[in-house]
């Protein structure tokens, strides 16, 4: 595997990164994940303003230009023989001597890696997933996409370790988000998410399918969820950049109404690949 380090391509067994980097000590960093379809890259304009914004709510200058981080993920890409990847990027304040303040001239370091990006198996599709509810224990900055990410590592574990694929976020009665992933209910036939607001990441799946949904006449609405509504939902949708979109057909062991993935579920699916394939379809961009 080719990985970018600091302005070089290189394979990764050679990209090294120092012990005092902040990224590393303090989790001082900040990360984007963006799929890759037929070696395009999707949504690009919208992954490249969410790491704006998470880049200026920790104080980082963006050490690209567009342009420049355009044309160095398209070669990592071309590097790593195009197709379906998921890359994933990772810009951290540097390295320094340990101290929390921030120090004055850091030197950011930017890493970028490709992963195999698989198709979703038929059998998670055609039966959904199962998701638990826990307490949302993380801060109260969630829009940004920091990489210090244990409280989701914790959250996530605790719902593999009851059986479960992903972990529903409740915070003050009210479902957030999932541990990796944007939350979306259906709720008296309208397609329901949380607005957006510091306590979730702004996805930018979930932002799609809103698109989706309303350029094909279906009714949504970005509403909170109680907990509740939640339970009883005609279905729950997860969505993110990696797993596109998943049913959850159980819920804290209780199927959600006949425990198969319901209507408008396979509605969205359909709508999610036929735009991926018009990507597919694009002409290739050169390195
Ligand atoms: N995570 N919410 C959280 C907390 C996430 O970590 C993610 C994605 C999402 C979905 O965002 P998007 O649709 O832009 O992928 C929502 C990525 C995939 C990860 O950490 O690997």
């Amino acid at each position: 595997m080719t990985v970018f380090l600091n302005g070089k391509f290189l394979p990764e067994s050679q990209a090294h990164v120092s012990v005092l980097d902040r990224g590393f000590i303090f989790g001082d960093g900040i990360y984007e994940v963006i799929p890759v379809y037929g070696g395009k890259l999707f949504r690009f304009t919208e992954h490249l303003s969410r790491l704006q914004n998470s880049l200026d709510a920790i104080r980082i200058t963006n050490p690209l230009s567009s342009a420049e981080w355009e044309k160095m993920l398209t070669e990592l890409i071309h590097l790593n023989n195009d197709g379906d990847q998921s890359l994933y990027l990772q810009i951290t304040r540097g390295s320094a001597k340990r101290d929390h303040a921030i120090p004055e001239n850091p030197t950011p370091t930017v890493f970028a890696m490709c992963n195999e990006l698989k198709p979703l198996a038929a059998e998670i599709i055609s039966e959904g997933v199962a998701a638990i509810t826990i307490d949302d224990i993380r801060w109260s900055r969630c829009h940004i996409k920091a990489t210090s990410l244990l409280p989701n590592i914790l959250l996530r574990q605790e719902a593999l370790d009851q059986g479960a694929a992903e972990a529903i976020l409740i915070r003050d009665g009210q479902a957030t988000e999932g541990a990796a992933s944007n939350l979306f209910a259906v709720i008296d036939g309208i397609i329901t998410t949380p607005p957006k607001g510091p306590m979730l990441l702004p996805g930018i799946t979930r932002d799609l399918v809103l698109e989706l949904a309303k350029n094909n006449g279906l009714s949504c609405q970005e509403k909170t969820i109680s907990l509740a509504e939640l339970q009883q939902a005609d279905e729950i949708w997860l969505t993110s950049s990696t797993k596109e979109i998943l049913s959850v057909t159980q819920l804290d062991g209780q199927p959600i109404k006949n425990g198969k993935p319901g209507p408008l579920y396979q509605r969205l699916l359909t709508l999610y690949q036929d735009y991926k394939q018009t990507l597919r379809n694009q002409p290739q961009k050169q390195p």
